[in-house]
């Protein structure tokens, strides 16, 4: 979607300011033309060389171009560009910003600007947690800026908290998304769950798997970007949903899972079950830490619920499920054992044997299998493996 967008990159005057050249990177690698806009103190932490190697255009900083003496002008950068992106954005532009005060070039495009702007703060914890900080942001938001939110992590500081710039990947990917515009989902109410299942053993021990959930909540934000309303029901992952309209409940166990998953699927029109849900869980939760002893510890378990499987029987007509299926043998008759047993629509096959596919790669390859037939797919990226599901989904909802 970026593909010959026009993008100002304003940069500021942050540590974070080298991440700038993975988004004029990633940018660049889709397609867009990046006209980058820096501020005095910017240059202190990258030089303008790198970044105009990288945009393949000069970099603008002074009113004045320095070589012919020509002016710079922001209105006409302003008027050029498609989108305004200011990555990293410090506390003192954000200030600046939200007061109109144009002292540099970097301002004053922004002024002039008639496209979206994009603000991703990067700064100290305390700075951004100042309430200054946070009623200039809010003015920004009222005005209609999109602010990417920053991470939490460890600070350049040292100190940990909230104030990391958002990686380069998800600030592309929500330019990505204002320009996409695909409404293949509008209206559709889309159930997804992810992630793995914690088991409770006793208070600080459990049965888990390595599943990251990257694949599900890559789901979700492709539902969230086509317009659907999305429930995501997610098990312990690290992840972060980025579209504002992705509705995530947390829970940790199968049972909570299956809990959620029968609730919400009543007023969906599809369920995506990519959870890595437990097949079985200790009989008993023991109330205190179980003490190491020099007898063998036996564990009895029992199978928990098979949610698709329940799912499966509660399907009302024009209702979709989908399956995940990750196997590492007999991967396509397993798969079409489960699309039937669980009364899935279609599944989606994740091979263990297949390099760079299943839980926590960032990329996947998978097949959809269905009742006509299956079809094979590349490895890609989680984000397209998760276009992929979504176009079939978008057309089996049509019929
Ligand atoms: O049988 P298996 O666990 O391999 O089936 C995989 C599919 O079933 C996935 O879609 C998974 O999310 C779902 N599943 C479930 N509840 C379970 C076990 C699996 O929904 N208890």
């Amino acid at each position: 979607m970026l593909k010959g967008k026009k993008i100002v990159l304003g940069i500021t005057g942050s540590i974070a300011a080298y991440k700038a050249c993975y988004i004029i990177r990633g940018l660049v690698k889709q397609g867009a033309e990046v006209q980058v806009v820096i501020t005095p103190a910017g240059k202190e932490f990258i030089t303008p060389i790198t970044l105009s190697a990288l945009t393949s255009k000069p970099v603008i900083s002074e009113f004045f171009a320095q070589r012919d003496g020509t002016w710079n002008s922001h209105v006409d950068l302003g008027l050029w560009a498609d989108a305004m992106l200011i990555a990293p954005a410090t506390a003192s532009t954000i200030g600046k910003m939200a007061h109109g005060i144009a002292d540099n070039m970097l301002i004053t495009t922004y002024l002039s600007a008639k496209a979206p702007v994009f603000v991703a703060p990067a700064m100290d914890l305390d700075m951004y947690a100042h309430p200054a900080t946070q009623e200039n942001l809010a003015t920004l938001a009222r005005r209609g800026n999109i602010i990417i939110e920053p991470g939490t992590g460890e600070l350049a500081s040292h100190l940990v908290g909230k104030g990391r710039m958002e990686e380069p990947e998800n600030i592309i990917r929500r330019l990505d998304d204002f320009f996409a515009a695909d409404s293949s989902m509008q209206g559709r109410k889309v159930m997804i769950t992810a992630g793995p299942t914690y088991e409770r053993i006793d208070p600080v021990r459990f049965i888990g798997n390595y599943s990251s959930g990257k694949m599900g909540f890559a789901l979700a934000e492709e539902c969230a970007r086509r317009g659907a309303e999305v429930t995501l029901i997610a098990g312990p992952v690290q992840q972060k949903a980025h579209h504002p309209t992705i509705r995530r409940i947390d829970v940790e166990s199968a049972q909570e899972m299956y809990e959620a998953a029968t609730t919400h699927f009543v007023e969906s029109d599809a369920a995506i079950l990519c959870a890595a849900v437990a097949d079985f869980r200790p009989e008993t939760i023991a109330d205190k830490k179980i003490k190491r002893g020099a007898d063998d510890l036996m564990l009895r378990l029992q199978p928990t619920q098979d949610i698709a499987a329940k799912l499966g029987s509660m399907k009302r007509e024009r209702q979709l499920l989908v399956g995940f299926a990750l196997e590492n043998e007999n991967e396509w008759q397993n798969a079409t054992r489960k699309l039937e047993r669980k009364s899935l629509d279609f599944i989606v096959l994740n091979s263990l044997n297949d390099a760079g596919a299943g839980f926590r790669y960032d990329t996947n390859k998978i097949s959809i299998i269905d009742r006509e037939g299956s079809t094979d797919y590349p490895l890609k990226s989680k984000a397209e493996v998760a276009a992929d599901i979504i176009d079939r989904l978008a057309q089996e909802l049509k019929r």
